[in-house]
């Protein structure tokens, strides 16, 4: 009988050898915490669609961003849900809206211990629900949009964001308000793009998170799922924009697109594990059909080893306690 020649098995014996030869490293400084601010409720509101997420009061976001910065996170990024909405998401661009109160909130809150970013979209702001601003014939108009983008821009910088992350997948969008930050003097506000956002299926339970108001979708300007290449173009567009960091979303349907990103580009690259990712998860576990915890590690790894060098997770401030 041959014995094997080569023992891959010898180098998972026992925990420090396994330890000794892991590929992928996963650490709180690289997780980055989505968090939700509400305007005008007085308690936490708790999102059916994603277990043991709440929509936050400005108050508790203050402590939820405390508790970030204590556990080593790697930053927030912030959505903010206004009360009111209209057809120009005005709510975006009023230094007195919800998202750019917030922002100022958690950085008196917690100065440069901790990144803060900020969704850059109106979609949040629209009664339509769009990440864009609609023409006579209902078509998103991509140009007028972008000169929204650009004082909404300024405008989260004027509040004191570290990252603006412009999500709406307008053309053009980065190269405008890195034009608006310069032009403002706010030459040290970072970028990180949204660069390939898919229409995915997988952001059903976020729609309950900001109150969506959306009717149809976003095929007009969100990537067809089969498409890698043109996302590894948008990447490499909004470098040449000026994008700081570029981001792939969703996560783990598109963990190819990740792998290609990351070696076409020399940016640092983040991928957005979004809510569907995170709520399939959940439900599973509480139906008692996977172990919640290593499914949770075992989802941020996979990401990581396609490629990430920063995630958005909803469990990023869990994670960095299971990883302590
Ligand atoms: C758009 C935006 C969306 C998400 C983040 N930014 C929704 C969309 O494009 O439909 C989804 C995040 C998630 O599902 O966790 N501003």
């Amino acid at each position: 009988m041959a014995f094997p020649q080569t023992r891959p098995r010898r180098l998972r014996r026992t925990p420090a050898l396994r330890a000794l030869v892991a590929e992928t490293t996963l650490r709180p400084q690289q997780l980055v915490l989505p968090v939700f601010v509400r305007e005008g409720i007085s308690a936490p509101a708790p999102i059916s669609s994603m277990p043991g997420v709440v929509q936050h009061t400005r108050d508790s976001l203050r402590q939820a961003a405390v508790e970030a910065a204590q556990a080593g996170l790697g930053g927030l990024m912030l959505f903010g849900i206004p009360e009111r909405k209209d057809a120009v998401g005005s709510g975006a661009i009023d230094p007195e809206g919800i998202l750019n109160l917030a922002i100022a909130d958690v950085v008196a809150e917690v100065g440069d211990a901790l990144p803060v970013m900020a969704d850059l979209c109106l979609d949040e702001f629209t009664d339509h629900g769009h990440c864009g601003v609609l023409d006579s014939l209902g078509r998103i108009d991509n140009d007028a949009t972008l000169v929204i983008y650009a004082e909404m821009a300024l405008a989260q910088a004027v509040a004191g964001v570290d990252l603006v992350g412009p999500s709406g997948m307008m053309d053009g969008q980065v190269a405008a308000i890195r034009e608006a930050l310069d032009g403002g003097g706010q030459q040290d506000v970072a970028i990180l793009a949204y660069s390939a956002k898919y229409a995915s299926a997988f952001y059903g339970p976020f729609r309950e998170a900001v109150d969506s108001t959306l009717e149809g979708d976003r095929r007009t300007y969100q990537q067809a799922p089969g498409n890698a290449r043109e996302g590894v173009l948008e990447a490499k567009l909004d470098v040449d924009e000026g994008a700081d960091i570029v981001m792939v979303k969703p996560a783990l349907a598109y963990l190819d697109v990740i792998s290609a990103v990351r070696a076409a580009v020399d940016v640092p690259v983040a991928a957005y594990n979004i809510s569907g990712e995170y709520s399939m998860v959940e439900a599973a576990a509480a139906k008692g059909w996977i172990d919640r915890e290593s499914a949770i590690i075992e989802t941020l790894t996979s990401i990581r080893r396609a490629g990430a060098d920063v995630t958005l997770t909803y469990w990023a401030q869990e994670a960095a306690e299971l990883l302590a």
